[in-house]
């Protein structure tokens, strides 16, 4: 059976905690103490824009959008909880895919030409704001952007079949999803026209009056895909500049035709080796020995690649801040390969696999890759990933990165889901209400790998009484049992 790790909820105290963290690494830290008014609450300006704390709240889909693409009541409640958290930036929503044959699933938002898109992207931002209004007062607004996506190899746009549209060919994943290798690639015209798509999509989220567009390159999705397609041929593939091309000409295009509109990059830091459960069901890496020097992703030691390479990494934020971009929120591994450390956790989703080390030494390599980033960019804005994880002494962690400079808004995932209030709470000097507080149980990602909807079936009331609770609820009992 696979090793079980102490969750940080049963840590009896902040210092008995932070104990466990310096054994993790000496650099890992955590406040004893989180001070109202404190770092947390340190106002700071983007792109012009002064914001009140240094809470961000990442983008996370709901898998509960119409066929047809548009918002239902789920989507909508998700929007104006984020809004309520009152979080000082809004990271995105939702990823938003820019075309139909980019939706990771049938029930993703996408820009439908049937649509008023304009107007319903407008409508969904007007209700985060008035649900941040209401708690925060009618002069608050926080800066919202809305990401915008191409799921590329992980696409699934009609049903719950896969239609993926790779950029180049990737041995473990093309195995691991039973993908053949003659799966053609998208072509060069191809991926020019999904350019044209992302500045178009940029073109009505401006007109929908968010302040900024993220353009999602993390998570394996087609973006990130890209700069580490080595071994493609053509104007990108090959060397770095042809990798990063795509993404530099998005920004080209959304520079050119959305002026005022500002822009974000979600990037995917590093990633390790695609897992998958051993025998006793926690992750191993699948064999890649046969496959160094290792040319299948972004930002890894070519020669080791469970060991991260910053050299390109730090190539691309560097032109990013010289093309003007200084708003980055920074994530590591992806929900298909490397779950363990794109989204740390005490439990896997019904697909995943055990976390094969505690899972806090995840967090920390979120961590670790934020404090590369800014140590070598001071003036870029930055945004962290992962936190969730670290339940109770999530704010403690958060306002000794802040304070520490290792970081500039703590971004806020599966936490948010179960608990909007944390950072209402946090800022207001409240005590944490732990029955809210996320213990990373998967069951938001289980939903969707069970092609349901995803939300907070555990903790999240509203969730709690669907009927597709009590099955996601077996899943994890299923889970649990196979590797006891
Ligand atoms: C249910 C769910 C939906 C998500 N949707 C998105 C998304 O649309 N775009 C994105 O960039 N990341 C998405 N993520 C990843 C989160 O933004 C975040 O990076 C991850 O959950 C780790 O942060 P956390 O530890 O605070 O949860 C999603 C995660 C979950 C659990």
């Amino acid at each position: 059976m696979a090793k079980r790790f102490k969750s940080p909820g049963s840590y009896k105290t902040p210092a008995a905690f932070l104990e466990r963290l310096r054994e993790i690494d000496p650099s890992f830290g955590c406040d004893i103490d989180v001070v109202a008014g404190g770092a947390l609450a340190a106002p700071l300006t983007i792109y012009g824009r002064t914001i009140t704390n240094r809470f961000a709240i990442h983008p996370m889909e709901g898998w509960d959008g119409t066929l047809d693409g548009a918002p239902t009541e789920h989507t909508i409640r998700r929007w104006r909880r984020f809004g309520e958290s009152g979080a000082g930036l809004i990271w995105g929503g939702e990823a938003m895919a820019v075309r139909h044959d980019g939706r990771a699933n049938p029930n993703q938002l996408f820009i439908n030409p049937s649509l008023d898109n304009a107007k319903i992207l407008g409508d969904l931002r007007r209700e985060l704001v008035s649900a941040h209004q209401a708690k925060n007062g009618a002069s608050s607004c926080p800066y919202i952007g809305l990401q915008l996506t191409h799921s590329g190899r992980f696409a699934r746009p009609n049903h719950i079949h896969l239609e993926p549209k790779i950029a180049f060919r990737h041995p473990l994943y093309n195995e691991k999803y039973k993908l053949a290798d003659n799966h053609p690639l998208l072509t060069d015209a191809e991926l020019a026209q999904i350019r044209d798509d992302f500045v178009a999509a940029a073109r009505v989220a401006q007109s929908a009056g968010f302040d900024f567009v993220d353009i999602k390159a993390c998570h394996a999705y087609l973006i990130h895909e890209l700069l580490s397609a080595f071994d493609r041929p053509g104007k990108y593939g090959g060397n770095f500049e042809n990798r990063t091309r795509l993404l530099l000409e998005i920004i080209a295009g959304i520079r050119a035709e959305c002026p005022g509109l500002e822009i974000g990059v979600r990037l995917g830091l590093t990633d390790l080796p695609p897992h998958s459960a051993g025998v006793d069901g926690a992750g191993r890496p699948l064999e890649h020995q046969h496959l160094l020097p290792w040319r299948l992703g972004f930002g890894m030691n070519a020669a080791q690649p469970l060991l991260p390479d910053w050299t390109e990494p730090m190539a691309l934020l560097k032109i990013l801040q010289t093309l003007g971009i200084h708003l980055i929120n920074v994530s590591v591994g992806t929900p298909y390969g490397s779950a363990h450390v794109q989204r740390p956790a005490s439990y896997p989703p019904s697909d995943g696999y055990w976390p094969p080390v505690d899972p806090l030494f995840s967090v920390f390599r979120q961590l670790s890759a934020v404090r590369q980033a800014k140590s070598r960019f001071p003036d870029l804005i930055i945004v962290g990933s992962g936190y969730s994880y670290l339940q109770d002494f999530l704010p403690h962690v958060a306002q000794h990165e802040i304070r520490q400079g290792h970081v500039d808004l703590v971004g806020l995932g599966r936490m948010v889901l179960s608990y909007p209030d944390l950072p209402a709470d946090v800022l207001a000097g409240r005590p944490l209400q732990r029955k809210r507080i996320c213990r990373t149980f998967s069951d938001c990602t289980t939903g969707p790998r069970n092609h349901l909807l995803s939300g907070c079936f555990p903790l999240d009331d509203y969730y709690k009484q669907m009927p597709e609770a009590k099955f996601v609820k077996e899943k994890r009992a299923e889970i649990v049992q196979r590797f006891q």
